[in-house]
C-alpha cells in the first residue's frame, strides 16, 4: 500500500473522537446521510443477514425531545443528526430469503442447497438468545462502520449510550423485537472548541494472549 494512503487511513481511524462540540449551525444534508449508511452497510454480519435498522432524527423540534431522553445531552440537539441504531432480533427470520436468492444468483450456493441453509438459520433466530446476541453483535459492527465511513465524508460522531429506553421506545413507537443499541449523533465539528486528548487506551501486551 502506498505510505500517503496508508497514513490518510491511519489517521481516519485514530483521529475518530466522540465528538461533544458539533457546529448546530452546519446541516448535513440528507443525501451524505444515505452515502455514509450505504457505505456502512458493507459491515460484515453472521450470514449476511444484517440484522439491522436505524431512525434518523434530524429535524430541530425532534431532535430537542430526543435531547431529553438522552439524559438532556447537548450534543444530540447540536449535531445536524442523530442515528438510532436498532438491532432487529427477528433479522435473521425476516431477511433469510433476500439473503439466499442473492446468494443462488451470484453463485455462492446452489439452488437446492437453500432449504437446509435456511433451517439451520431459522434454528439459531428462533432461540430469542442467540437471536438477541447475533442481532446486537452484528449492529454493533453496522454502527463502528456508521462512525468510520462517517469520517470520509468530513463528518463526525458521538455514540450515546446514555438514553431512557423506555421513553426512546414510546417516542418512537419502537416494538419489543427491535433493540436500541445505541445512538449516534452525527455532524460537522465546531472547530472553536477543543476536545481533551484522548484517553488511555490498553496496549497490545495488556489485552492479548498468544497461544
Ligand atoms: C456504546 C457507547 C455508548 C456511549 N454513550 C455515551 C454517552 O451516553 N455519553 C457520552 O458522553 N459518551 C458516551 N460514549 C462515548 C465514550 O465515552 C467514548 O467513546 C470514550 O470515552 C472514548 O472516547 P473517544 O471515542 O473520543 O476515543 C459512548 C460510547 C459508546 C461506544
Amino acid at each position: 500500500m502506498q505510505q500517503t494512503i496508508k497514513q490518510e487511513m491511519i489517521n481516519l481511524i485514530k483521529e475518530r473522537r466522540s465528538i461533544t462540540f458539533f457546529d448546530p449551525s452546519k446541516e448535513v444534508p440528507l443525501e451524505i446521510l444515505e452515502e455514509v449508511v450505504n457505505l456502512a452497510s458493507t459491515a460484515p454480519s453472521s450470514y449476511n443477514l444484517q440484522p439491522w435498522k436505524i431512525i434518523i432524527v434530524k429535524s430541530k423540534a425532534q431532535k430537542s425531545i430526543l435531547k431529553e431522553i438522552c439524559m438532556n445531552q447537548q450534543k444530540v440537539e447540536d449535531a445536524s443528526a442523530n442515528i438510532i441504531v436498532l438491532a432487529n432480533t427477528r433479522g435473521g427470520i425476516e431477511n433469510v430469503d433476500k439473503v439466499l436468492d442473492s446468494w443462488i444468483e451470484l453463485g455462492y450456493i446452489t439452488p437446492d442447497q437453500k432449504d437446509s441453509t435456511k433451517q439451520s438459520i431459522i434454528n439459531s433466530w428462533s432461540n430469542p438468545e442467540k437471536a438477541k446476541n447475533n442481532a446486537i453483535r452484528d449492529s454493533s459492527l453496522f454502527a463502528m462502520n456508521i462512525m468510520i465511513c462517517s469520517r470520509i465524508f468530513g463528518l463526525e460522531t458521538h455514540p450515546i449510550g446514555g438514553f431512557n429506553e423506555q421513553k426512546l421506545r414510546e417516542y418512537l413507537n419502537i416494538p419489543d423485537h427491535l433493540i436500541p443499541i445505541m445512538i449516534i449523533a452525527i455532524g460537522y465539528k465546531d472547530n472553536s472548541k477543543q476536545l481533551l486528548p484522548r484517553a488511555y487506551r490498553f496496549k497490545f501486551h495488556e489485552i492479548t494472549k498468544v497461544i
